[in-house]
């Protein structure tokens, strides 16, 4: 059976802890030492549903600088796209490749192609979960000096797939983490419930200024995802209240960071000042998406 990677919950915290390890080595030796050889000339597959700018060419730039082949698959150019079923294409393309990063809507069909896959699976955004770019964001709090063990992580906005895999991360690592949203658009009722198999420091509330006191970090989200851009204005409404600006920042403590996967609506969860305030890191959480998925890659594809 081959190791996927599907959920943050496919983790332990020392493999996570294992992946930053060989991510600041990477990151410290890139452009000095040839990695060529970690994948050596392995064939890996990418099948985007959806857009994507920092997920796909991260894992792209990571794929070539570990010495390994991308073969990028609109999943339109695909016999999928045709009908074709979800087993036969991950058997077939099982005996070319030597592993396969996908984006997707629901979580059931990058389960369905792992179940039927040889081959190791790596989740690149599904409705349901995020896992790749909180093993990433994870790194840049370490990076900023925060004990994610002993953190209180604040997430206000959208119940959606980040905040579904920081709730792994809150049970994995067992930091505090607080989360607001306006009422009706909470986590996923699921991973709540596999929460609470890991009696975690989680509060859900529907206060953003009660949420981000005392934050070590806080991080916000889009409140549209990818798929869900329906009822902008009527949305919107229940969200005024939820933006990261100087206001809200002023709750937290003074040093607190400024999280966002990114992209952003400037204006809608997260106001231009505090995308470029002191305290923000949203661009080196962009840039270490590549390191950390060079060393997701290298532990996963063999
Ligand atoms: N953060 C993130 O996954 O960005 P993309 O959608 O551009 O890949
Ligand atoms: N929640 C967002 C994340 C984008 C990286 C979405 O799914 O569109």
């Amino acid at each position: 059976m081959p190791r996927h990677l599907l959920s943050i919950f496919d983790l332990s915290r020392e493999d996570i802890e294992n992946i930053f390890i060989t991510t600041s080595q990477l990151k410290n030796r890139r452009n000095k030492t040839d990695y060529s050889h970690v994948l050596g000339n392995k064939s890996i597959g990418m099948i985007f549903e959806k857009q994507s700018t920092r997920t796909r060419i991260s894992f792209e730039v990571a794929i070539n600088e570990l010495g390994g082949n991308v073969i990028y698959m609109n999943s339109r150019d695909l016999q999928l796209d045709r009908g074709e079923s979800i087993e036969d294409t991950a058997k077939v393309l099982s005996s070319y490749l030597s592993g396969i990063i996908v984006r997707t809507f629901d979580q059931a069909i990058i389960e369905k192609f792992a179940e039927h896959s040889k081959i190791p699976i790596i989740n690149a955004l599904t409705d349901l979960e995020h896992p790749c770019q909180i093993v990433s964001d994870l790194f840049t709090m370490v990076e900023n000096g925060i004990d994610i063990k002993k953190m209180k992580l604040s997430y206000v906005g959208d119940g959606n797939n980040i905040v579904n895999s920081l709730i792994g991360a809150a049970c994995i690592f067992g930091f505090n983490l607080s989360i607001a949203t306006p009422k009706g658009f909470e986590p996923n009722k699921d991973i709540l419930d596999i929460a609470d198999t890991y009696d975690p420091k989680i509060d859900l509330s529907n206060n953003p200024e009660q949420a981000v006191e005392n934050s070590d970090v806080i991080y916000t989200d889009v409140w549209f995802s990818m798929g869900q851009e329906v009822n902008h204005e009527e949305k919107s409404i229940y969200f005024k209240n939820f933006q990261i600006n100087e206001n809200l920042i002023s709750f937290a403590k003074n040093n607190t960071l400024i999280m966002h996967c990114l992209p952003a609506h400037r204006g809608e969860e997260i106001t231009e000042k505090v995308i470029n305030s002191n305290n923000s890191v949203i661009f080196a959480q962009a840039e270490n998406k590549l390191h950390v998925g060079k060393a997701i890659l290298k532990d996963f594809i063999h």
